[in-house]
């Protein structure tokens, strides 16, 4: 029978951000899991600590503890690791998205590089405890761009374009450099584009979705041919669930929904599953559709050979049809709407800075 790593002191960095959202509430689904989860995030834009009050409610009183945090604060990590007895660190915490890396670059090579090098030392130098299992959440973008046939493999070599992705890179590079230099029991995931509840509205279904509910134009970049490969959120986070529990370490797992469309194509079903669920005819929306200017260096297209991960651990998305998956998500963003509200005005920082536990008060107790 295969090794299964156990899971008890789980260190989730970038919780409060979309994948760490639904990955934490994914966890707490599951009846095996019967750990504690310790959500370090800096509470940067895009974190939201109010997509987890409930989850604050349910299991603060043992099984989950929020540390606002920066990932580059090494004694700061050091601190938790040793605190929380931590024994599994699954690192999302990152700036996630292209068009920013393209107009402001250091905070990517801050966070993802540096942060993600503090992290391996944290973890790397702690005493008295195995070192812990630190799985490195990443992306497809670090392959580079596909033409118009084949799939990236774990063994297509790294060609980042994007300064976002480009920082990626260096983050897994680091990643395996701790597995063979240090032995550091490490995974590393890279997935496709993700969608689903609690998604930033910068990524462009979230974009799409909420300009067409305001009459707003909708801005497809270039031709709008470009292709991606869409994973439900959900499916990623049991790939996840699968590697840390019965994965190989030092390997790496891509994960892919198989579900590519163009973006044009994207644009248009999100329109007619959003007019079924609104009542409105879907060439309302659609007449919505502008083409802007292109991003610079925008990767044609992204597609995913996940037969690994089904090989070896019998993981394949269950949403493979982009009409369920974004029907799923147009109906959460619909029933949802303080959430949008507050996290487009801002609001929820103010009831951040009231609210959220200081790593300070934590660590003192
Ligand atoms: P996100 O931007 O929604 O969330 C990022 C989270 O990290 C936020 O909560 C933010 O506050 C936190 N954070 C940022 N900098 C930090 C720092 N210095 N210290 C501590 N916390 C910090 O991103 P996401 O879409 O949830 O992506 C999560 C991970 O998955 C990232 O590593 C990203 O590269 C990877 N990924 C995302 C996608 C996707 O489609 N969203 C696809 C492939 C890979
Ligand atoms: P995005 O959600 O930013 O993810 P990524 O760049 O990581 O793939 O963009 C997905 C695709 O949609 C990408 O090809 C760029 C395109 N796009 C638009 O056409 N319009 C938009 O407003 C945005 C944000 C993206």
């Amino acid at each position: 029978m295969k090794h299964r790593h156990e899971l008890n002191n789980v260190m989730v960095t970038g919780g409060c951000g979309f994948i760490g959202t639904n990955f934490i509430r994914h966890l707490f689904r599951k009846p095996e899991f019967t750990g504690r989860i310790i959500n370090v995030d800096k509470l940067t834009y895009s974190g939201n600590l109010e997509n987890l009050t409930d989850i604050q409610e349910t299991y603060g009183n043992g099984r989950y503890v929020f540390v606002q945090a920066d990932i580059c604060d090494a004694p700061a990590m050091a601190e938790t690791l040793e605190r929380y007895a931590v024994d599994t660190i699954v690192h999302f915490a990152a700036e996630s998205h292209v068009d920013r890396s393209i107009l402001g670059p250091r905070e990517f090579v801050r966070t993802n590089i540096e942060g993600t090098f503090v992290l391996l030392e944290a973890a790397r130098q702690r005493k008295g405890r195995p070192a812990p299992r630190f799985h490195h959440v990443s992306t497809d973008e670090v392959y580079g761009s596909l033409g118009l046939t084949g799939a990236f493999t774990e063994t297509t070599p790294y060609d980042p374009r994007s300064p976002y992705s480009a920082s990626k890179a260096a983050s897994d590079h680091l990643v395996r450099a701790y597995y063979h230099t240090y032995g550091l029991p490490i995974t590393i995931s890279n997935c496709s584009n993700n969608y689903g509840p609690y998604q930033f509205p910068e990524k462009v279904i979230p974009v799409m979705l909420l300009n067409m509910l305001e009459g707003k134009p909708l801005p497809v970049y270039g031709d709008g041919l470009n292709v991606r490969d869409w994973l439900f959120v959900d499916d990623h986070c049991e790939a996840i669930w699968q590697i840390l529990t019965r994965g190989r370490i030092g390997e790496t797992y891509n994960i892919g929904g198989n579900n590519e469309s163009t973006n044009i194509a994207l644009v248009k079903t999100l329109c007619q599953v959003t007019a079924r669920l609104t009542g409105k005819f879907p060439a309302q929306y659609e007449s919505l559709i502008t083409y802007v200017k292109d991003r610079p260096g925008h990767d044609r297209r992204y597609a995913i050979d996940a037969s690994k991960i089904a090989r070896e651990l019998g993981w394949r998305p269950t949403v493979t049809d982009l009409t369920e998956g974004l029907t799923m998500t147009v109906r959460w963003y619909l029933e949802h709407p303080t959430w949008v509200e507050r996290v487009r005005s801002g609001e929820y920082r103010a009831w951040m800075a009231k609210n959220y536990t200081r790593r300070e008060e934590e660590l003192s107790k």
